[in-house]
């Protein structure tokens, strides 16, 4: 039998950002509770296909339509969860010295500088997508990654540590197409510096790729 457990949207209190007005927070939880409305509908018709215990050949164009989309609506519905969940009123700034994720920088990048000025110009890449910033948990090592659309970069295993949207309606009513350094910058002042520790210190090790390369 395939159970269908079913997602439900989780709330964000995030008025009175800094350069992220309540409106476009508004229009962005009604795009995030959207995927995960489609991936709840994905989840129901696979199961409708899979209720007689296996897929016909007549179902065969339908399902893999089905099962292919599964990509951009679950990682629509998480990568939100991400961003929202580093984002923070009266935040940001810059991670305190001693911070587990700014010695990672440093230990990746040779300076939190560095590694800043590498994500910013990820966010700043032509395009439709994501900036993430992922750990590697086979050694810890942190790298920036653009993500088209929601599904495509995505790494296998890797631990998101800060996740920013820059699809146009994560800022099109606040700045122009064009002014998306300025939303960049915004959102460096909303980030919750404590979540990304915590996502750090709950970051799993890769105990099979270490079993696999032995
Ligand atoms: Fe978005």
């Amino acid at each position: 039998m395939v159970t269908n457990q079913v997602y439900r949207p989780k709330q964000f209190n995030l008025s009175g950002l800094t350069g992220i007005s309540d409106r476009t927070l508004e229009v962005h939880f009604k795009l995030y509770q959207g995927y995960v409305a489609q991936t709840n509908v994905l989840n129901e018709k696979i199961a409708e296909v899979l209720k007689d215990g296996r897929i016909d050949h007549e179902e065969m164009p339908a399902y893999s339509e089905l099962t292919r989309r599964l990509g951009f609506e679950y990682n629509g519905m998480v990568l939100h969860e991400y961003y929202f969940g580093n984002l923070k009123r009266d935040a940001g700034g810059e991670p305190p010295r001693d911070a587990g994720f700014r010695r990672a920088a440093e230990a990746s990048y040779g300076a939190y500088e560095v590694w800043k000025a590498d994500f910013v110009g990820v966010g700043k890449m032509r395009g439709v997508g994501w900036a993430i910033c992922y750990q590697d948990p086979l050694n810890g090592r942190l790298s920036n990654h653009w993500i088209t659309l929601h599904e495509v970069g995505n790494v296998s295993g890797f631990t998101p540590l800060l996740v920013m949207d820059v699809w146009e309606h994560a800022f099109l009513l606040d700045y122009k197409p064009a002014e998306r350094p300025k939303y960049i910058d915004a959102f460096f002042a909303n980030v919750d510096w404590q979540a990304i520790e915590a996502r750090l210190r709950a970051a799993p090790r890769d105990t099979m790729r270490q079993r696999a390369a032995s």
